[in-house]
């Protein structure tokens, strides 16, 4: 709450199922901000945060546009009678120049003896300007898209790096500038006469999440980058009370009351094993539903023990370094 009154980057830790992802999503519920996610990976780009030049795709939403154009145009009261009206976008450019002679003329008040109002002309300056505009687009092969990062800075939204250490350093470099109190952004990348220079709305709000590095295939993230975010620890869910209301708040009727008990038990005696592999919220959330579709059917017992194999006991050797041997004793124990 600290973190987000100071508009402080925050760096959230922790084991994976913690409810990292899920806090974020109800701040910007919360809030009533919009959430801008970019999952991190190994080849993460700059311009996956940034953005970058995209073909254009939606041209027949431009020609839609340029043929409205030309409906306003022929209610146009400045305009002559002589005058071709195509609504083809590619003969534009004719259309354009001779509309910018009418105005030139208007200027210069070498019309005489039409019933032409300023406002007239205005409105016909206005629609040459938007022709012009939807032209240029439409000729253009490529144009720039924000980026998930650049678009909540502007709009003032949060954006969420998910998973942030699995991208390249040097690629995460690049918004240190934005972590910084002056929260700036210089896009280099969009090329332009002048320098675009981003600052970011006040609103805006900055997270990312990252599993401790150690855990399986994960990477610690850089001195310099972990400086410039509030770091907090993002505790698993050990306390029986809070996953029992969990796992009763995942029940779809209080039908199969009687089977979380049973679980919670397992789950206790397991985690206290320290095999390697520790159960999740996101495993208890599977179970769960796992009972909710088949209680009726299997009845509670096998709707238990069904569950078991499903989040747990079919898997148990895998991504553990358990062998195969030392897996099977185990899942018999645990069947037993
Ligand atoms: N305290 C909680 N109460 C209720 N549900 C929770 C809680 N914490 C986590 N969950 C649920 O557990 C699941 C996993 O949470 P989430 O995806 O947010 O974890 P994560 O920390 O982002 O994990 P990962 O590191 O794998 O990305 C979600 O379905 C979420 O709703
Ligand atoms: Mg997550």
């Amino acid at each position: 709450e600290r973190s987000y009154k100071l508009r402080e980057p925050v760096l959230l830790v922790g084991d994976t199922g913690g409810g990292k992802t899920t806090i974020c999503q109800l701040l910007s519920k919360y809030k009533e901000l919009r959430l801008h996610i970019l999952n991190c990976h190994q080849y993460t780009e700059t311009s996956d945060f940034l953005g970058g030049f995209f073909p254009v795709r939606d041209r027949s939403k431009l020609v839609m546009e340029y043929e409205n154009q030309i409906k306003q145009l022929k209610l146009s009261e400045a305009l002559g009678q002589n005058i071709d009206l195509s609504a083809d976008i590619g003969q534009a450019e004719v259309l354009i120049k001779s509309i910018g002679e009418i105005l030139e003329k208007y200027k210069n008040d070498s019309v005489i003896g039409m019933a032409v109002t300023p406002q007239n002309i205005d409105v016909l300056e206005k629609i040459r300007n938007t022709m012009v505009m939807l032209y240029q687009k439409w000729r253009a092969i490529f144009v720039w898209q924000d980026g998930p990062l650049v678009e909540a800075m502007r709009a003032g939204n949060i954006f969420l790096a998910d998973e942030i250490s699995l991208a390249d350093d040097s690629v995460l470099e690049r918004l240190n500038s934005v972590l910084e109190p002056g929260r700036k952004l210089s896009l280099a990348e969009k090329g332009g006469p002048v320098l675009e220079e981003v600052v970011a709305h006040e609103k805006f709000f900055v997270i990312a999440t990252m599993n401790p590095g150690g855990d399986y295939g994960k990477k610690e993230l850089s001195p310099a980058l972990r400086n410039r975010f509030t770091e907090i620890w993002v505790p698993p869910i050990t306390e029986t009370g809070e996953l029992r209301s969990i796992a009763f708040s995942g029940l779809s009727t209080s039908k199969e009351s009687n089977t979380i008990d049973p679980i919670i038990n397992f789950w206790e005696w397991f985690n206290g094993l320290q095999t390697g592999r520790t159960l999740t919220v996101r495993d208890l959330l599977s179970w769960v539903s796992f009972i909710n579709v088949m209680n009726e059917s299997l009845g509670p017992a096998y709707a238990i023990l069904h569950g078991a194999f499903l989040v747990l006991l079919d898997g148990l050797s895998l991504g553990t370094g358990l062998s195969g041997r030392d897996g099977k004793d185990l899942r018999e124990k645990c069947f037993a």
